[in-house]
Parts: C-alpha cells; structure tokens; sequence
C-alpha cells in the first residue's frame, strides 16, 4: 500500500516509528521500497554524493526532476518526497508555486522539501494551497551553508533554541505535513516532536523525534568525503565495490572474463564463410 502523508500523520499518533532514506536513482528506490522503507528523499545532497560539488548550492531543478523521476519509478509504496533545490523558491511565492508544481508532475513527487522557517512561511502556504504536500527542514539546512559559515550543530543556546521553536510552529501553521531537523540537540528534538502535532524527521537530532532520515551512501559506507558522528554504517558496501572493481580488471587484464559462460555461439560453419 502506498505510503501517504496520513500514513506519516498515523505514525506519529500510534507511536510508530517513521523510516527514511536518500535515493537518487530507480534500482535504489526499488530495493529500498521492497524493503519497507516509509519514505524516500530525492535529497539535493545528491549534489554530494552523485555529482560530486562541495555542498548543495548549485544543484538545479532539472536535476533533481531528472534524479526524481527515476526514484519515482522504483518506489511503489513509499512516499517520494524530491527537495526544491537553491533558488527555486526563495525567489517569491511565484516561483516557489511553479517549481514545485513541477516537480509533481514532472518528477512524479508525492511531496516537495524546503528549507527554512518563518522566512518561508508565504511559500509553503501557497505551495499548500496548491494542493501540494509540503515537509519542512529547519536546523542544519545546507542550502544556507555560506551563510551558518560551516557545517555546525544549531540550537545550542536558548537563543537559537527558541527560534527553532518558533520556527517550527510556523511551519505547521504554514500546513506541513511533517519537519526533518538536521544536527540539532536530541534534547531539543525531544521537545520539538512533543510541541509539534506533525511527525519530526531528525537526521542528527536524537532518538526521540517522530522518524529518522540518512544518506544512503553514508549508511552504506559508500562516501568518504565527510562523514558525520550521526551517520551511522550499516553496511560497507564502499569496501565491497571496490573490491569488485579491482577483480574485474585483474580478470580482464588476465584474460579470465568474459569466460565461455558469460559469449555468444555461432555455428563454426558460419564463421568459417567470413574468413
Ligand atoms: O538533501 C538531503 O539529503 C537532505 C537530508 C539530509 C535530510 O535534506
């Protein structure tokens, strides 16, 4: 059955635990989605871990339209959500309207991502209006990255606490359906997910919000370029591929593959007409 956002909203009220992952193309979504996962983030983070830039600024609508649509293929009951990358809403309400709008119909999203609090709030209203589930995204948000002057824990005072606090709020009365907090004190997680009638979705933010969310190349050991305290591996599966990568080049410098099993016959007559 395909995970919606009441299903998310149902969660959080029967006290069940919400899971989600990253994915950026079609086979990963399909095994992610067999597997059970709730949700699906076509994350901009895929301007990381696919394409490689230092942080997520220039990652553009055709990319995640490209990257969203091939995760929306493979993922038959969990909820895609594809976020709305850098300038797509921060613009104006127009834009913001037209761009998620897009990423429904031609992404095939269930749902759109943006970052930010009370300085969207007139976005995510009129996304809503539109007919257009919304999620929110407040602490670490990287899009902001050149303005927090690194990656950093947020909320850490009572200060930036509260402005969390009063962000979130904004946020639910904007009408999101749910909030992902990235590195935030899983204290203040725990508060949040207490104050907030909508599930939390925390990466970096504790035990006790709603659902967690990770990287799938960080989860699976597959990226290296940084790897933060809350992002746990599952698996190595970095150590696995590369060993697969280097027995495929001794094979083929040997000469071992491609081996009888792995060729196409023809009859020896007919090859035998060409010589
Ligand atoms: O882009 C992304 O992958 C994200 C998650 C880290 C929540 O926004």
């Amino acid at each position: 059955m395909k995970n919606t956002v009441l299903t998310f909203q149902k969660m959080k009220e029967d006290g069940k635990k919400i899971s989600m992952l990253t994915a950026y193309d079609y086979s990963t979504a399909k095994l992610m989605d067999e597997a059970g996962v709730n949700g699906i983030l076509v994350g901009d983070s895929l301007g990381n871990v696919v394409m490689g830039y230092e942080d997520t600024v220039s990652v553009t609508m055709e990319d995640m339209i490209h990257h969203g649509a091939a995760v929306s293929r493979g993922a038959k009951n969990a909820l895609v959500v594809v976020d709305m990358p850098f300038m797509s809403y921060q613009t104006s309400v127009y834009d913001a309207v037209v761009n998620a709008g897009r990423l429904m119909k031609e992404a095939r999203a269930n749902a759109v991502k943006l970052e930010g609090g009370e300085n969207i709030v007139g976005q995510v209203s009129a996304i809503v209006a539109s007919g257009i589930p919304v999620m929110g995204h407040l602490g670490l948000t990287p899009q902001s990255i050149n303005a927090f002057g690194g990656y950093k824990v947020q909320g850490k005072d009572e200060t930036t606490a509260k402005k969390l606090l009063s962000d979130a709020l904004a946020l639910e009365k904007a009408g999101v359906f749910a909030i992902v907090f990235e590195c935030i004190p899983s204290a203040l997680s725990k508060l949040l997910t207490e104050r907030l009638s909508v599930p939390t979705i925390g990466i970096g933010a504790g035990k006790d919000c709603d659902g967690q969310i990770l990287v799938y190349q960080d989860m699976l050991g597959m990226f290296s370029d940084f790897t933060p305290k809350f992002a746990k591996r599952f698996a190595n599966v970095g150590e696995i591929m590369t060993n697969a990568f280097k027995e495929y080049t001794r094979e083929v410098g040997e000469g071992v593959f491609p081996a009888k099993e792995n060729s196409y016959d023809i009859s020896a007559e007919a090859i035998e007409k060409l010589y």
